[in-house]
């Protein structure tokens, strides 16, 4: 990689440094992963993590030495991925198999300088009788122990968890490793988790099938074909996964279609951002996980519900909200008839059906950019990640109206867009035309902030 390269690269992954410092991200590593060359990089990649304050904690998964060791053994396991029937036998490969697992993380991370541990972080319960059937040493997860999970993070230890746990009276169980990590995940609140594994993600044909439905459409519209090459898709809303094991679970690989169902029953947990990618791709975690267009499948929640356009009877509101800003000269004066003018360009946020936020973004068609204006939030509801929210729905709105760059104007708020908005120092030369004529006129001086933005893809 060239030197400048490098350079964007590293600004790229700074950009998303704020956002996720003191959050925790669960990572599932499938047991194939543990066992690839990749691996060692994989571990250096989750010592970045750590070095940026993110809390990690590892679950993994031992289907792949499960089924090698019953080759070995010459035993056949009932099941190998915790899913089905695990009978006294498969179980016992699976102790075995679990503990090798769960030695070789933590010998890994001790190597890459991390310190791990592994141990009894879940209670279990058996599965039981489903459908008349006995599924015998098959459990389900009862609790997390956040507790404990939480003091070890705090140490900066990274916690191993394995797929399988006790029910506290001696009996154990066979667990699923992706159950498993959305337990944990949603339990810790985590940011992010993480699926690594052999698959590069949400994969679907080139070829448009003559009924898909209608979220398959638009889906695949996102993604456009690249030399007949299959779509991997890069990332979908929750409900739009949802329409998509319906209308095309037959399309995808058993494996994936369950990680897929696990990503949603994640988001739905309230982890807001759940990734598939294949473990086996080098510095793959890092692109991931610090670039906008990422390497595998994001499933995410969608943050926006409490976000509407403005209507012109929301001028009143507006007005009142943005009043001690302008006062400060944070923000310029708007009448009410201005904006009920141009209440198409607002949007408002709301708790309990009353705008708490309000800002505007401004659309300049010819020249591929948009302008964020009027980011205000009621003091009352500062600091929750409101205006955090503002920005990057803004940010979608004008990725999907085409522009190439969102800029703002700021004279005193310009270190919130930068730190959490991604902005970068701009001159005023690059303004559109009309709004640079504006600007000089104005006498306000205002700081220029500027970001590019990567078509189709909403911020990882
Ligand atoms: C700036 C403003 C929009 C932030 O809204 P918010 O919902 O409180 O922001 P978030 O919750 O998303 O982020 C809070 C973080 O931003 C930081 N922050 C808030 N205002 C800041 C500023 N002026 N400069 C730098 N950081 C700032 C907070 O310290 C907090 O940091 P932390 O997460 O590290 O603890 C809000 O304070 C506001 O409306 N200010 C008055 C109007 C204004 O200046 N608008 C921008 C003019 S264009």
């Amino acid at each position: 990689m060239d030197p400048m390269n490098r350079l964007t690269h590293l600004r790229e992954i700074l950009r998303y440094v704020p956002r996720f410092r003191d959050r925790v991200f669960v990572i599932a590593i499938d047991g194939a992963v543990v066992e690839d060359e990749n691996f060692r990089n994989l571990l250096l990649d989750i010592a970045l993590l750590r070095s940026l304050s993110i809390g990690v904690v590892l679950v993994h998964g031992a289907a792949h030495q499960i089924l090698k060791l019953a080759q070995r053994t010459g035993e056949t396991p009932t099941n190998i991925d915790g899913s089905g029937i695990t009978d006294d036998a498969t179980l016992q490969l699976s102790l075995f198999a679990s503990n090798r697992v769960a030695y070789e993380l933590v010998e890994g991370l001790d190597a890459a300088d991390l310190r791990g541990a592994t141990g009894n972080f879940l209670v279990a319960h058996p599965a039981g009788i489903l459908g008349g059937v006995d599924y015998q040493f098959t459990g389900k997860v009862e609790r997390v122990n956040t507790d404990f999970l939480l003091s070890l993070i705090q140490q900066g230890v990274i916690p191993v968890v394995p797929p399988v746990a006790s029910d506290g009276e001696g009996c154990s169980y066979r667990l699923n490793s992706d159950v498993v990590a959305v337990e944990v995940a949603a339990a810790l609140k985590a940011a992010k988790l993480i699926f690594l594994n052999t698959y590069p993600g949400l994969v679907l044909p080139a070829e448009i099938p003559p009924k898909a439905g209608e979220t398959l459409k638009a889906v695949l519209a996102r993604h456009p074909v690249q030399k007949d090459t299959p779509r991997l898709i890069r990332s979908v809303s929750v409900e739009e996964a949802e329409n998509l094991l319906k209308e095309a679970r037959e399309l995808l690989p058993q494996e994936i279609a369950q990680k897929f169902e696990q990503s949603v029953r994640a988001v739905r947990l309230g982890v807001p951002r759940v990734h598939i990618i294949d473990g086996r791709l080098e510095e793959g975690l890092l692109a991931e996980v610090f670039s906008n267009l990422g390497v595998g499948t994001m499933v995410h929640a969608n943050e926006y519900q409490s976000i509407r356009r403005a209507r012109k009877s929301d001028g009143r509101t507006i007005v009142s909200l943005i009043a001690d800003g302008v006062v400060n000269e944070e923000l310029v004066r708007r009448s009410r008839a201005e904006i009920e003018r141009q209440a198409g360009d607002f949007f408002v946020f709301e708790v309990d059906r009353t705008p708490v936020a309000c800002a505007a973004l401004h659309l300049y068609a010819a020249e591929g950019k948009a302008e964020l204006a009027c980011v205000c939030v009621d003091p009352r509801f500062e600091n929750r990640g409101i205006g955090t929210k503002m920005m990057q729905y803004a940010e979608d709105q004008a990725r999907q109206a085409g522009m190439g760059q969102l800029f703002c104007l700021s004279t005193q708020t310009f270190n919130y867009f930068q730190n959490k908005g991604g902005f970068s120092p701009g001159n005023p030369d690059s303004l559109p035309a009309v709004r640079r004529e504006k600007y000089d006129k104005s006498g306000r001086h205002s700081l220029v902030l500027v970001k590019n933005l990567v078509q189709g893809l909403p911020p990882r």
